[in-house]
């Protein structure tokens, strides 16, 4: 009876002080609660009905929805920003690629923050597309080559202080890339700001703060992210080997959520892939599945601006939905992924996310995906947006990459 009494205390104390405790996440599809999206076209009570106003008065309104709730805003370029090349192979990949190591400096002299980039470019080409993404855990863990730099930051950086290089390739698959023509630049995404809920201290949000002129709680992590991608770009619009007209942002799961709010405050991005990217990133919001907003808020406060913590237990009080975001792509390519076994990010909620941000290219008579149904596992379906569901993990594996480079053959290059 005692031990019974001490249970059941303990449980009380755990769900008042933890309201979340009592409320998983669901994972059980005959247990999604019916929702009503947000109306994309439509603004004050007013149909958007072609380009003109959608350019004009709703997608600016979107997108300044989802800088006040959501991610925050982005910055442009510190102005004192330039590049310094570390490295360069004329010769690599047995002659078929120009590998070349950047450091991206934000401030004067080499002693302020900075991104590591490695980029990769065919050979065969004057002038190449190139894919853009940032990676998780080092450069030197997306290829096995030996003489990729371990850069410093890393070093002091990183949790994981084993060298694991190539640990990460099956992600990158440069030489498939590099064979279709295309080449590939990437950089280790906490090079910016490090992804635990103190990282803004020593990141980018603190120490640029005054050049940028954004205090720290204006923007959380993942616009931070996206702002990387944006700074990869303008080196890469310098680079002579460099078709910057036809640079493809990937990310991968946060790293695809970064990229989603990169690339709607980027134009330059010529298409956009959201590679599992899950709540935060396609999935809608309201589709009680998987990860969800109170959930994202709780384990990653960092992410998003304090506002949208005001929505983890009021999702239908939010503003937009993330079918939202994927319309402001339109009428750029977009690529929707998802991943069979990767339930925490809703696989049906990033397809009826598509599939809504279709609407949005419509209006430019582009045509996105052909129905409200998914399509079979392993079957790319959907023109300027396209989505597959994959066999498999959570993950960016050789089926995903061969789906985007077919994807870019067609739109981009
Ligand atoms: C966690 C998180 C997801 C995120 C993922 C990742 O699973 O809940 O929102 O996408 O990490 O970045 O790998």
């Amino acid at each position: 009876m005692r031990l019974l009494i001490r249970f059941l205390t303990a449980t009380m104390f755990l769900l008042m002080t933890d309201g979340v405790a009592a409320q998983n996440e669901n994972m059980d599809e005959s247990k999604v609660n019916p929702y009503t999206l947000p109306d994309l076209l439509s603004s004050n009570g007013k149909k958007i009905s072609n380009v003109k106003q959608w350019e004009r008065s709703r997608k600016p309104e979107i997108l300044s929805l989802y800088q006040q709730h959501v991610y925050g805003r982005i910055p442009g370029r510190p102005s004192a920003m330039h590049f310094i090349t570390t490295s360069i192979d004329r010769n690599a990949l047995q002659g078929k690629a120009t590998r070349k190591e950047v450091t991206i400096h934000f401030t004067a002299g080499e002693q302020g923050p900075s991104l590591h980039l490695l980029l990769w470019i065919p050979n065969e080409r004057i002038k190449s597309p190139v894919f853009v993404g940032l990676n998780f855990d080092g450069n030197h863990t997306t290829h096995a080559d030996s003489t990729i730099t371990v850069t410093e930051k890393w070093k002091t950086t990183s949790k994981n202080k084993a060298i694991l290089r190539g640990s990460q390739s099956t992600r990158w698959q440069v030489d498939t890339l590099i064979a279709h023509g295309y080449g590939l630049a990437t950089a280790w995404y906490q090079d910016v700001e490090r992804d635990d809920s103190t990282g803004w201290q020593t990141g980018i949000r603190t120490t640029l703060q005054e050049s940028l002129q954004i205090t720290p709680k204006e923007w959380g992590a993942l616009a931070v992210w996206g702002w990387a991608n944006s700074r990869i770009m303008d080196y890469l619009e310098t680079d002579e080997q460099v078709d910057a007209k036809r640079v493809i942002l990937t990310g991968h799961s946060r790293l695809g959520k970064a990229a989603l709010w990169g690339a709607a405050n980027d134009k330059r991005f010529a298409a956009i892939i959201s590679n599992n990217s899950g709540e935060g990133g396609a999935a809608l919001a309201r589709r009680n599945f998987g990860e969800d907003v109170k959930r994202i808020n709780r384990a990653f406060p960092h992410w998003f601006i304090g506002k949208f913590k005001d929505y983890s237990f009021a999702v239908d009080q939010l503003p937009v939905d993330q079918h939202m975001l994927l319309a402001t792509m339109a009428p750029r390519p977009l690529y929707v992924a998802s991943a069979l076994e990767d339930a925490w990010a809703d696989p049906k909620g990033e397809f009826l996310s598509a599939w809504h941000a279709s609407s949005a290219y419509a209006l430019y008579v582009k045509k996105g995906l052909p129905s409200s149904n998914m399509p079979p596992v392993n079957s790319p379906a959907g023109k300027w947006v396209r989505y597959h569901i994959r066999t498999g993990k959570h993950d960016v594996t050789l089926f995903d990459w061969q789906q985007y480079i077919d994807f870019a053959d067609e739109y981009v290059k």
